[in-house]
């Protein structure tokens, strides 16, 4: 099982444009857990990784005007953990960008956590939340 089928069949939240985003998120980040496990040249590492990001950053902005909006009382918990992968990719990114890849351990652990743990454990806290609104 690839892991973007991995994630599918677990991201879903029943709330069908995070839902969406989600998959958006874990196609792209597919692709590049792939890219980096087959060595491939930093040129399309750093595509992936801005595409995954731009995708991610639509994701987020999204959640957190709902948290807003609807008065969410573990935003700034969940918020906290937006903030810091992105943290995270922006230092993946300018290691890229400065010709270190180094740590594969450390790069699958943050697309992992970033994808798959924060949906499943933040992302759908907050969807219940919303089905009470
Ligand atoms: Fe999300
Ligand atoms: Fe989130």
């Amino acid at each position: 099982m690839s892991l973007y089928e991995e994630l599918h069949e677990q991201l879903q939240t029943g709330h069908e444009i995070i839902d969406q985003q989600h998959q958006k998120i874990a196609r792209a980040a597919a692709k590049l857990y792939e890219h980096l496990w087959t060595k491939s040249d930093p040129a399309e590492i750093l595509k992936l990784l801005e595409e995954t990001k731009a995708l991610t950053i639509i994701n987020f902005n999204y959640e957190e005007e709902l948290m807003t909006e609807h008065k969410f009382g573990m935003s700034l918990a969940h918020k906290t953990q937006h903030d810091r992968y992105l943290d995270q990719i922006d230092t993946k990114i300018k290691h890229v960008r400065d010709g270190k890849i180094d740590d594969l351990d450390d790069f699958s652990k943050i697309i992992k956590n970033w994808v798959f743990n924060h949906i499943i454990g933040m992302d759908r806290k907050l969807i219940s939340f919303l089905k009470t609104k």
